[in-house]
Order: structure tokens, then sequence, then C-alpha cells
């Protein structure tokens, strides 16, 4: 069984964005456990709602600070975006078929999390803190 290894996310100097950040990552970390302890179906699909829900609002969160900041680069970040919140739904949807949730879902949650803080949100982090 795959494990999950948390690694603390950069800070972008944004406190709301960061705030969230690391929300999503607790909530996804908190969802492996669940997983590992077997928690009910409907507590884990209860959880996943919460971080689909959370991380919707972080998105646009974030691509509104960059709209207002004119990056020329947002409309691939949120094609980035977009695709994430596909393949949450896709689980979402599996779930609900009756499929269990299982450990590899959330470590790819973390791992998308991760992967994507620390290569595109950093770099637009930079970007908004020079605006
Ligand atoms: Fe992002
Ligand atoms: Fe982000």
């Amino acid at each position: 069984m795959p494990t999950a290894v948390w690694r603390s996310l950069p800070l972008l100097g944004n406190e709301r964005l960061d705030a969230q950040h690391r929300f999503l990552q607790g909530a996804v970390q908190q969802l492996a456990e669940d997983v590992q302890a077997k928690r009910s179906a409907e507590h884990l699909e209860a959880s996943l709602a919460l971080i689909s829900q959370r991380t919707v609002e972080h998105f646009h969160t974030e691509e509104e600070l960059l709209k207002a900041s004119g990056d020329p680069d947002r409309f691939l970040h949120a094609d980035l975006h977009r695709e994430l919140i596909l393949q949450v739904r896709r689980i979402q949807y599996a779930t609900a078929k009756g499929d269990p949730l299982r450990e590899a879902v959330a470590c790819f949650l973390g791992d998308w999390f991760e992967e994507h803080v620390q290569k595109v949100d950093l770099e637009r982090g930079a970007y908004l803190r020079e605006r």
C-alpha cells in the first residue's frame, strides 16, 4: 500500500493562499489517516466532499488574485486547476457508486497539491508579491 509523504508546503507570502494551502494539505493528510483507520465510507465521502469544496474555493481565490494582478499565465494555471477538479469529481462519482476510497487517492491528492504549490503556485506567488 502506498504511503503518503507529507512535507511542509513552501509559503507564497500571501496569508490567505498560504492558509488555504495549509488547510487543504491537513485535510488530505487526515483523509489518508482515515482511510488507513478504515473509517466508514460515509465519513470518507464527507471528507472528500469538504476537500472538493474547499479546493474549488481556493482555486477561485487564487485565480481572482492572479487576474487582478494581470498575470499573463493565469489561463494556463486555471486549466491545471480545472483538471484536478475533474479528477476529484471522478473520484467522488466512483465512491458514490460504491468503489472504496483507497489510500492511493489521498496520496494522489497530496502529491498533486505538493507539486502544484512547489512548481506553479510558488512562481505565481513571486509574481503577486512584485505587483
Ligand atoms: Fe494554483
Ligand atoms: Fe494554490
